[in-house]
């Protein structure tokens, strides 16, 4: 693709898909936010010019059906929302330049703009069309406010989308049998005027910004069978009050409102807007990011389809739910106004909780609040949403995986690497020996550094939060092999390079965490003696000499003990439990989420109406060369110890045939391990090997699930024979 990598001379502006401002945050919610916060930190750290913005939707008929509901305005019930959003946010270190609200003054004005340059430039036009009526409200009902079955592909729909089936944005009077969600009736069809942007006009420009974007695959190939039909124009008044007028003296437009999809995602501008109110143009050009006609030189209206229009370095990060909305109508409305295009869109995949969709009704999610009142560190869930698979991908919240990842990597490595060395280099050297870093340890910070500027120009969340595991899964295999406690005798200097070398390693970490744990990395700041904020490094200074001094070290990390995890699984059962028993009519758990009008999110159950315990199949297909990558062997267990101060993990010695290994598996608590010496199980074995509780691991036992079913084979294949 034609784009430069970043760091470039443009601004860059990271948006996170505008929060529906109608319930409460669960940390399911959190994943997209946290990935766009590590993204703009990280694209700042590499030297990026970034704003990270962002708003609450106030808009659209999910909060009007909330609001009638609940019998208040729907002013008044998003606006406590969006106090809310606005205080919790940073409570998890995402810190938007600006955050705004789509009912602002900015972005009424903002959003009058684009439309009426829209209007004047002859994108609109006004049709006639059947829209679902309820005679006995004597209302229409756009959107929400009507339920049917979809015309794509049957499943039941609500309004303007297929959330349970294909995914779609379903235009008014598309929905077949529709019902009225005010009354229950069944809908009648009445004729009236509405307005359309000719979204059909974009389609070349369309199909050549798709070659250009960048971002996830999914958000990178899905648009593509959407705009390769018959691309159809898009309806976007709404007869209703709550939401942004129509603009114009046009005649009969006085009942219309703006769709709510309008208005949204000009919020991304409007709170630019006020990011440069904020800080002044020469910090921030607003302007300039968003390729604004004015501020470079005119409007093109008849720019040729195959041409970008100049602007900065655009990144939504989204759910995957609204792909379409961010690669199809979006870039077209930009495009109407002569702005600049994305550069690429971050589609994140749903998150499950203990294999199930989140639920509001059922009161089955961990609440953003809960997360915080357990007393647990933001930056455990930011380092856990961030790492816990590629970023597109559906993820899975368990309070036990949870408990596992912060136990291995962030206390037994990330942690305890640091406290081993800072303490050493504070008890023996009363500070940071003299010395220089040693090639590989400078080495290694380098391929480190890499490793996040790749992760950058990758659009790779998770790649940002690896590598700071693996430099310091590094910096422990470094100081247990050289033993500095060993040298200080008979090597002192040999000790003072090592534990430079440590310290050195140290505050890479930090440089580098910022993204992913900002509080940890400030922290560890502080315990380096450095000056400043780690906030406002970047990623060279991973490689500059440390201060010379050091406060006392405390560790950064604690671990999570397995009555914490029970505890936590429990209080969530009971509240499942009482929040099912009071609702009578939600008899099957799979209905109740599905009915459950305030489900606003992009979290409920992965891909489908089934509620299940098991996972949908992965979405991305691999080919026969990708499997054949891996070499599956069979492989005897000949020993078996438990580690020593590890919950999980067990040692083993494993014949593989062509030679032993040593393996390290996480099913102490799963097995006995006096049952395991000779059995046959089946092994990854050209896994990279791995470094757990100090120990070496080389290679993998596969097993099925959570009890850890061991793979075994069923003939009396010998270890080391081929698996395929
Ligand atoms: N509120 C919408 C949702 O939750 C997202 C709006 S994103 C924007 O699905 F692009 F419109 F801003
Ligand atoms: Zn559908």
């Amino acid at each position: 693709m034609s784009h430069e990598d970043f760091p470039t001379e443009s601004p860059a502006v990271v948006t996170c898909g505008l929060p529906y401002a109608n319930g409460d945050l669960h940390i399911g919610h959190l994943r997209t936010y946290v990935g766009g916060d590590v993204y703009a930190r990280a694209l700042e750290s590499v030297g990026q010019e970034t704003a990270f913005v962002c708003g609450s939707d106030m808009h659209g008929t999910a909060i009007a059906v909330l609001a009638e509901q609940r019998g208040v305005e729907p002013a008044e019930l998003a606006t406590g929302y969006h106090e809310q959003y606005r205080e919790t946010f940073p409570e998890f270190g995402v810190e938007f330049d600006s955050y705004g609200h789509t009912d602002d003054e900015t972005n009424h004005a903002t959003t009058r703009e684009f439309v009426q340059t829209l209007i004047d430039e002859d994108h609109v036009y006004e049709r006639s069309i059947e829209v679902a009526y309820d005679v006995a409200a004597d209302q229409s009902l756009p959107d929400r406010f009507v339920e049917g079955t979809c015309p794509y592909c049957g499943e039941r729909a609500r309004g303007d989308e297929c959330d349970d089936g294909c995914g779609r944005h379903l235009e008014p009077g598309e929905i077949e049998s529709p019902e009225s969600t005010i009354t229950g009736n069944p809908a009648e069809y009445r004729e009236q005027e509405h307005r359309f942007f000719r979204v059909s006009e974009f389609q070349e420009y369309l199909s050549s910004f798709l070659d250009r974007l960048e971002g996830t695959a999914n958000a990178q190939n899905q648009p593509r069978e959407w705009i390769e039909g018959e691309l159809r124009d898009w309806c976007i008044s709404r007869d209703m009050d709550w939401g942004v007028d129509y603009p114009g003296d046009d005649e009969g437009t006085d009942d219309l409102v703006l769709y709510v999809w309008v208005d949204a995602p000009i919020e991304y501008v409007s709170a630019t807007k006020q990011y440069t109110e904020q800080v002044g143009a020469e910090t921030f050009d607003w302007g300039e990011a968003w390729g604004v006609p004015e501020a470079d030189g005119g409007f093109e209206p008849f720019a040729s389809p195959e041409t970008a229009n100049d602007g900065g370095e655009i990144v939504h990060v989204i759910g995957r739910d609204i792909i379409q909305h961010h690669t199809v109508f979006w870039p077209a409305m930009l495009r109407g106004v002569g702005y600049g295009e994305p550069r690429a869109v971050m589609a994140s995949g749903f998150m499950t909780l203990d294999g199930e969709g989140f639920s509001t009704s059922r009161d089955r999610a961990v609440w953003a609040q809960e997360y915080l009142e357990e007393g647990f560190h933001p930056d455990l869930l930011r380092y856990y949403l961030a790492t816990n698979g590629a970023f597109q991908r559906d993820v899975d919240f368990s309070w036990e995986k949870f408990r596992e990842r912060v136990n291995t990597e962030l206390v037994g490595t990330v942690g305890n690497f640091l406290y081993r060395s800072l303490l050493f280099a504070y008890r023996n050297f009363d500070g940071v020996p003299d010395a220089t870093a040693s090639e590989p340890v400078r080495a290694e910070i380098e391929d480190a550094v890499d490793a996040v500027r790749d992760g950058v120009n990758d659009y790779s969340v998770r790649q940002v939060g690896e590598a700071v595991t693996d430099l310091a899964r590094f910096g422990n295999e470094y100081i247990q092999r050289e033993e500095p406690w060993n040298l200080t005798d008979d090597d002192p200097d040999r000790a003072a390079q090592v534990i430079f070398d440590c310290v050195q390693l140290a505050r890479a970490v930090a440089v580098l965490f910022e993204p992913v744990a900002p509080g940890k990395a400030e922290e560890l700041w502080t315990q380096l003696d450095e000056d400043g904020s780690v906030h406002d490094t970047t990623v060279e200074d991973a490689t500059r000499a440390p201060s010379g001094d050091l406060r006392e070290p405390t560790e950064l990390f604690e671990k999570i003990e397995d009555e914490r995890v029970e505890e936590l699984n429990e209080k969530l059962e009971e509240r499942v439990a009482a929040a099912t028993d009071g609702d009578e009519t939600d008899g099957d758990d799979a209905d109740a989420a599905e009915t459950d009008e305030t489900e606003t999110d992009e979290t409920a159950a992965a891909d489908g109406s089934d509620v299940t315990d098991l996972d949908p199949v992965a979405e991305d297909r691999i080919g026969f060369d990708q499997f054949q990558e891996l070499d599956l062997r069979v492989g005897e267990i000949l020993v078996a110890d438990p580690v020593e101060d590890a919950d999980d993990l067990v040692r083993l010695e494993v014949d593989v045939g062509v030679e032993e290994r040593q393996i390290v598996a996480g099913i102490k608590r799963l097995h006995d391990t006096d049952d395991l010496p000779g059995t046959r199980v089946v092994i990854v074995a050209n896994l990279e090997p791995t470094e757990l509780f100090g120990l070496e691991s080389n290679g993998m036992l596969l097993a099925a699930g959570e009890e850890a079913d061991l793979l075994t084979t069923q003939g009396d294949a010998v270890p080391g024979t081929q698996v395929r």
